[in-house]
């Protein structure tokens, strides 16, 4: 059976058993109908950093043309992803004769010069960094990782999956008390004390506070900011011309921030330590499950086929079992297809594990 023909049966299928393949991504993922995959994550070699099992990426004695071969796979992944798929990018960087090379930097150029939309940057904090015996410069505890679409609009995001649980309201002395401790006393005393609303804009505001807090105990609202005119300055612009916000504080004399009540989205900065638990001697650079958890959930439906071209020791198969999607691994080395075979539950399992 020809890979074309493999990954067209895998569609097909209602298992989330991995697929795994033995090979250089290039040539593999040439041979992958289009628009078959839901979301790619993935990590590729360091540029001249790290011996693998069997060569590959990253050996280039040029970092351009390093750049250059890995470009080539993302477009091959930006043609066999789907108009609504998500590509998930971690890469790290060099030093080269006492310079950081700004690789990750240059890729995601290269790559949004080539059509892929780059919607956020997501900076992961390691916490705590490798052994560093270096005295001239700071010790290197992130790494970037690049969220890519191919659309503008309607790329699937399943924002609520995501979202942190919101705290809850509490009511204390018979007060409504936010998460964030807002109470309204605050606002209510600058609303009445303000020389710059009208006495309709006072009652207005406080009507509306009042409202407000009520939305709160209901939890139709999980928290909120309250501006009032003169008492702070507007969130965004204080442009009329260019802010809805001010014109509304301008004519109301007042506006509410509210807060999500699913909760709040979690930002680009993630702390994530570094797995090292699987007592692994033969893999150097294995990432954590907890950074594909997000993107998976958040931006492959279940069912879905997540792939990742550099898979590894298979990280990204398994969170994608974990949460039911379906998976496609790719490596050109053995040894770890077979690590990565293992940990998913498919021990000397031949079935989905072609070698090309
Ligand atoms: C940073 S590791 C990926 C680690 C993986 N995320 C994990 O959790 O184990 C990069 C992988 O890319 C593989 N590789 C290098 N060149 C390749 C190529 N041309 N095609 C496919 N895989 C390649 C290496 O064998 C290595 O396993």
């Amino acid at each position: 059976m020809n890979v074309n023909q493999a990954i067209t049966n895998y569609i097909d299928t209602q298992t989330i058993m991995p697929q795994f393949y033995v090979g250089d991504a290039l040539e593999l993922l040439q041979q992958f109908p289009d628009d078959c995959i839901d979301c790619c994550i993935t990590s590729p070699p360091y540029w001249n950093k790290r011996q693998y099992a069997n060569g590959g990426i990253g050996l280039e004695a040029d970092y351009n043309k390093y750049i250059k071969n890995l470009v080539h796979v993302f477009m091959q992944v930006y043609r066999v992803l789907k108009p609504t798929g998500s590509f998930w990018l971690n890469i790290g960087d060099t030093y080269y004769q006492k310079s950081l090379l700004n690789i990750p930097w240059r890729v995601a150029i290269a790559l949004t010069e080539k059509g892929w939309i780059l919607r956020n940057t997501i900076i992961w904090n390691k916490v705590k960094g490798g052994l560093d015996n270096t005295n001239d410069r700071l010790r290197n505890v992130y790494e970037p990782m690049f969220h890519f679409v191919k659309q503008e609009k309607q790329y699937y995001y399943d924002v609520d999956s995501i979202r942190n649980t919101p705290k809850s309201t509490k009511v204390v002395n018979g007060a409504v008390v936010s998460a964030t401790g807002v109470t309204g006393v605050r606002y209510k005393r600058k609303i009445e004390l303000s020389t710059e609303l009208t006495d309709e804009q006072k009652q207005n505001a406080l009507a509306a506070l009042d409202e407000m807090l009520k939305q709160v105990q209901n939890g139709e609202v999980s928290d909120f900011r309250m501006v009032i005119k003169g008492a702070q300055r507007t969130t965004h612009s204080d442009s009329e011309r260019i802010s809805g916000r001010a014109r509304e504080l301008h004519e109301k004399g007042f506006y509410f921030l509210k807060y999500n009540p699913k909760g709040s989205k979690p930002g680009d900065i993630w702390d994530i330590i570094p797995e090292d638990t699987q007592g692994r001697t033969s893999h150097f650079a294995p990432y954590p499950a907890d950074l594909c958890r997000t993107p998976i959930i958040l931006t492959c439906p279940e069912n879905g086929i997540v792939l990742d071209p550099f898979v590894g020791t298979g990280t990204s198969c398994l969170v994608a079992m974990e949460y039911k999607r379906k998976s496609i691994g790719i490596d050109i080395s053995d040894e770890y297809i077979f690590i990565a075979r293992e940990r998913c539950g498919q021990p000397g399992n031949e079935q989905f594990s072609l070698s090309v």
